[in-house]
């Protein structure tokens, strides 16, 4: 089999996200593996270039993954035409001029989340990309995992029937940086580091929603900020400017209303951090990120309401909701969520092989996350008609 070596610029290489899921569980695995089958008789071989600032961390994660090249020298990267494609997983604040800067060099692009920081920048991005031919991707990782894998085989068979309800509920607790060390970076919680809740979070919601149940016609939101004062790296106290806790309604192109709830103080019970649940006709099915559990409307039992009868304090202790819902069985086999993504982009890449997750379905992950901000200022429902 043929090897294409396919160079690859990795921008924000010492990052949390870049070095943890795209370096180390995605393409390091897949260079060690001997590159990526792409179908076509070839094999595709990344080749690596980490780029970043620091060059102590940059070395250590080049010498940790065996990466030859590393460089504090962007513009020298982009010059290079060893180098036909530039990834960007650096803070959300400077991935426009990134992209631009990429784009003008006539590189493909694969980008984290969120694409841009608006709708207008984003359609910017993506016709001096396809004005120059290139190839543009976004990560959409979620999408990829078992309980949503588990979710889509259901949609696919038709068992929701008629979708008539669903609601998202997503968080966990991040320390506020002074009591106790903060467990995401501090940029998350201030406007010019580009953080805040709704592009961090609806930009995923937006896909995995629409990829269970079709367009969203139109959404209202509420967007509040539940820790208004935060702890940075340097310990040094700073006023959050953004939501870090927001709730949106959507109705679908179907007609179906549902709720997306996240928070970054809220405290974790249950078996995931994430519960998705769509409520049909035909039946309904609760999936997170691992699981997930279906309940057919021939199993559906009779539901005695509150039932408070003589021994009410008891009573509905005693009854086991979950036990009338059955577990989905193994989509798999799984690959880690990130790989699953830069597979096909490679893919993409190197075959023309379609991709769901093209720049143009990040930028419609940033027009939900735009609408929400937009409605949580005004009050008013927002379309999320398709964009022309
Ligand atoms: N897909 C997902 O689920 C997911 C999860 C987390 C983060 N992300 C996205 O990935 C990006 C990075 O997030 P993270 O959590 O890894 O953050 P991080 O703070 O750990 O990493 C940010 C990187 O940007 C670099 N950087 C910051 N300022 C810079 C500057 N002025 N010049 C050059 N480099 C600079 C930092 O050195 C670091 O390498 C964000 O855009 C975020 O939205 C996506």
């Amino acid at each position: 089999m043929a090897i294409r070596e396919l160079g690859i610029i990795l921008h924000g290489a010492t990052g949390r996200i870049a070095s943890t899921q795209h370096l180390a569980n995605a393409l390091a695995p897949i260079i060690a593996e001997g590159g990526l089958d792409v179908g076509n008789g070839e094999t595709v071989m990344p080749k690596l270039i980490l780029a970043g600032r620091d060059e102590a961390k940059l070395a250590d994660i080049a010498r940790t993954h065996n990466v030859e090249n590393w460089t504090t020298d962007l513009d020298t990267a982009l010059a290079d035409p060893a180098y036909p494609v530039f990834f960007d997983a650096a803070a959300t604040h400077l991935r426009l001029d990134l992209l631009h800067r990429a784009i003008d060099a006539g590189k493909h692009i694969y980008t984290e989340k969120p694409v841009a920081p608006c709708i207008k920048d984003g359609l910017a991005i993506l016709s001096a990309g396809q004005a120059k031919g290139l190839k543009l991707g976004a990560v959409e990782d979620k999408i990829h995992s078992p309980g949503y894998r588990k979710m889509k085989t259901l949609v696919d068979d038709g068992f929701f029937g008629r979708v008539v309800n669903f609601r998202l509920d997503f968080g966990w607790w991040v320390f506020d940086g002074l009591e106790r060390q903060a467990n995401r970076p501090s940029w998350n919680y201030q406007k010019s580091g580009g953080g805040g809740m709704f592009s961090d979070m609806y930009a995923h919601w937006r896909y995995v929603v629409e990829t269970m149940m079709g367009p969203m016609r139109r959404i209202t939101a509420a967007g509040w900020t539940a820790q208004p004062k935060r702890g940075g790296e340097a310990s040094e106290k700073f006023d959050v400017d953004v939501e870090d806790s927001c709730s949106v309604i959507v109705e679908l192109e179907s007609g179906a209303f549902g709720t997306i709830t996240s928070s970054w103080a809220q405290r974790v019970i249950g078996d995931d951090l994430v519960s998705f649940q769509i409520d049909g006709t035909g039946g309904s099915a609760q999936a997170g990120m691992r699981r997930c559990r279906a309940q057919a409307a021939k199993d559906t039992p009779n539901i005695r309401g509150f039932n408070l009868g003589g021994d009410s304090a008891t009573l509905d202790y005693k009854i086991d909701h979950a036990a009338d819902w059955q577990e989905i069985p193994e989509a798999g086999p799984y690959l880690n969520l990130y790989r699953a993504g830069w597979e096909q982009f490679l893919r993409h890449v190197a075959t023309d092989a379609p991709l769901k997750s093209d720049y143009a379905a990040g930028i419609r992950d940033v027009q939900f996350a735009e609408a929400c901000l937009q409605s949580s200022a005004t009050g008013a429902w927002v379309s999320m008609a398709p964009l022309a």
